[in-house]
């Protein structure tokens, strides 16, 4: 099947990657000249594990191919993707400004009959608004319509959960448009579940509430064995046994981040309040996640007293592991927070640096490694649960510090491991500190 993908971010990319690699002809459109090159040549824009290969092997066997032309890209299309950014307004609400130019640029330079399926994560209505929009601005003698096809990829596993997804969400008014969306998802061979629009755009904002409002349960759970002194893994472990509850999304921090989770949180409970539904489940989950964020600095006062002229290492500063995303990122908070009492903060990532500095600036001290992050320092805080900070040489690395002492905010180093140092004080979330 012929297919043009419009946006080339993380949904985009790795959408018009996977179709291509199960057979069909796919055109990535973008109006970033310099990304298009880039992607020519077989670079990726972002970090991916895996992309950069099907990526290349696909342009090799003439079934991916990139242009910033929407007269060319969109020629013979039988499906055109949307995924471009619905980032977040002031007040919270999703800004359809990319996706309201992406449906006139479209509707100006189709020929054809088309099936729009609509990946962008927006507000439930819109896709009904998009089709107008293309309808006005299109030919007349051309049949569009459009489908909303949710999208559920996480960064750093998208190509995994794109090829082996749960479940594809077909949503369309039109027998016949999903039919053709089916037929395209096929290959896959994925559970698909066809529904109306409205229901297809409210899927994708319940599942990643609901998926926030987990982390931030067992947040507060971590809190509460904290005072109560129980362990939260062995207590996440015990509930997810439980099918009805189940494993994931239980691993208790420093809250959620990234560009998904605190924008779509917020969106639903702007959805709901101009709907008049008081969704204060939503307000609870937001205001734990932010109390979360702050948890080691209040660590670190509560065993330093006053924090100024400590020099803290912190280990990453990408919102999650294995992406060099910073959107939302906890680390922006906990640095802004340290440097505003007056600590002195040194941070280490294996690939969010180049992004961090551009939030962050000149308020901290980059390593560029690990050994170099944590010398002379008084005291660790793991942000991300990189490979390599699991993996860490404990006994090495608390000899180069003034002060042995590590707030891990994921957890993520090993009990055992810590037993066995000889002077070590650890504290991590919703566990007794060591
Ligand atoms: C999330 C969803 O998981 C995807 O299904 C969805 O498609 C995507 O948003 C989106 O809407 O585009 P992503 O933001 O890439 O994916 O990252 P996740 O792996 O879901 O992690 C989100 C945040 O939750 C991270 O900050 C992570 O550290 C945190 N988290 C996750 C926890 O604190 N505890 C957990 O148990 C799981």
């Amino acid at each position: 099947m012929k297919i043009s993908i419009l946006g080339t971010g993380y949904v985009g990319l790795t959408t018009g990657v996977c179709l291509a690699e199960i057979g069909h002809s796919v055109t990535c459109i973008d109006i970033n000249e310099l990304k298009i090159k880039n992607l020519c040549a077989g670079i990726s824009p972002i970090y991916e594990p895996g992309i950069e290969e099907l990526i290349i092997n696909n342009i090799k066997l003439g079934r991916l191919s990139f242009t910033t032309s929407y007269d060319k890209g969109l020629e013979d299309a039988k499906v055109i993707i949307v995924a471009v950014g619905t980032p977040q307004r002031e007040d919270g609400a999703a800004n359809l400004s990319y996706l309201e130019g992406a449906a006139i640029d479209i509707a100006k330079n189709i020929k054809q009959d088309v099936i729009i399926a609509i990946k962008s994560t927006v507000p439930v209505g819109t896709n009904e608004v998009v089709k107008e929009i293309i309808q006005q601005n299109c030919s007349k003698d051309i049949v569009v319509d459009v489908v909303s096809n949710p999208e559920f990829l996480r960064q750093g596993s998208a190509i995994k959960d794109t090829m082996e997804a749960d479940r594809i969400i077909i949503g369309s008014n039109n027998q016949e448009s999903a039919r053709i969306v089916e037929e395209m998802y096929k290959p896959l061979n994925v559970p698909i579940l066809i529904t109306s629009i409205r229901s297809a755009e409210m899927i994708k904002y319940a599942s990643n509430a609901f998926l926030a409002s987990k982390i931030s349960y067992i947040n507060e759970i971590a809190n509460l064995c904290e005072a109560l002194g129980a362990n939260v893994e062995d207590v996440a472990k015990g509930m997810g046994k439980d099918k009805r509850i189940g494993e994931a999304f239980l691993y208790a921090g420093i809250g959620y981040g990234g560009s998904c989770f605190p924008k779509d949180v917020k969106a639903l409970l702007h959805t709901a309040g101009i709907n008049g539904v008081e969704f204060g489940f939503l307000k609870e989950t937001i205001s734990i996640n932010n109390y979360q964020r702050e948890l080691l600095v209040k660590k670190a006062i509560e065993r330093f007293g006053i924090l100024k002229g400590k020099k803290i290492a912190c280990l990453g500063l990408s919102f999650k592991p294995d992406t060099d995303d910073m959107r939302e990122a906890p680390s922006i908070n906990i640095i802004n927070s340290l440097t505003e009492l007056g600590a002195e903060v040194i941070a280490y990532d294996p690939v969010a640096i180049d992004n961090a500095k551009k939030i962050l600036g000149n308020n901290l001290t980059y390593a560029h490694s690990i050994n170099e992050c944590v010398t002379d320092t008084d005291a660790i805080f793991i942000v991300t649960e990189w490979r390599e900070f699991r993996e860490l040489d404990l006994p090495s690395i608390l000899k180069k510090m003034k002060n042995p002492i590590i707030f891990d905010g994921r957890n993520c180093l090993r009990e055992e491991k810590i037993r066995d140092c000889e002077k070590i004080e650890y504290y991590p979330v919703g566990k007794p500190s060591i």
